[in-house]
């Protein structure tokens, strides 16, 4: 469960930097974090046609709503490239529950070269919240969760497995308002009452600012 923590001046660089060397089935975030790394990612890379695009959750909004993590990846990636990737939503605009299922069977048989995370101030990523029955599926890759933090609609997160079997996940947190979840996640026991101390890769990379490392 080692953590190969990183203290960047540029996390959003550093983060971009790692994603457009990933090749192959890439898991993204939503949130309001990672949308420089796509900025920054598709002036990196303008030749994504290789790369299948998933992503790690979901809300259940339709795909031109503000709060889609798809819409995010839309404006700020797919749509400055010169080739764009295959993207695989998550149908959020049909329910979570049917949109889960949906997403189950197109993730089978996918195993993720890189997954893209965040982390929210109570610890959370992608949709597994603390405390959530998600956090123990350990067959299905695809579930609906219940939000625990703003925008409070349905979401769909994929599972601690498919995290588990990525061969990078790389973990994208700045602010000092996460802090305290940062060193709940990397320096503490497991618990699920911080989700992302317990969702590893087979590598997993944090890449932080100095705000959000201050209780390291
Ligand atoms: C989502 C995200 C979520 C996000 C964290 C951090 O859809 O909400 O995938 O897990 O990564 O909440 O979000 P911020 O970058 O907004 O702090």
């Amino acid at each position: 469960m080692n953590v190969d923590v990183r203290v960047a001046d540029d996390p959003a660089r550093a983060a971009a930097e790692l994603l457009v060397e990933a090749a192959g089935h890439v898991a993204l975030s939503g949130g309001s974090t990672p949308g420089r790394t796509y900025e920054l990612a598709a002036r990196l890379r303008l030749d994504w046609s290789k790369a299948h695009v998933w992503f790690g959750d979901e809300r259940a909004v339709a795909p031109s709503d503000e709060r889609s993590n798809y819409r995010l990846a839309r404006t700020t990636l797919f749509d400055a490239l010169s080739r764009p990737p295959e993207a695989h939503r998550i149908k959020g605009e049909l329910g979570a529950e049917e949109a889960a299922a949906l997403y189950e069977v197109e993730l089978k048989g996918i195993t993720l070269d890189l997954a893209l995370n965040g982390i929210g101030p109570d610890g959370h990523t992608a949709s597994l919240f603390p405390g959530s029955p998600a956090l123990d599926e350990r067959e299905r890759r695809a579930v609906a969760a219940e939000p625990g933090l703003e925008p409070f609609v349905p979401r769909v997160t994929l599972t601690p497995p498919v995290f588990a079997q990525a061969r990078v996940l790389i973990y994208l947190v700045t602010g000092e308002d996460k802090a305290e979840a940062v060193r709940r996640a990397f320096a503490e026991e497991p618990t699920g009452e911080v989700p992302a101390s317990l969702i590893r890769g087979v590598e997993t990379i944090a890449i932080l600012d100095a705000a959000a490392a201050a209780h390291l």
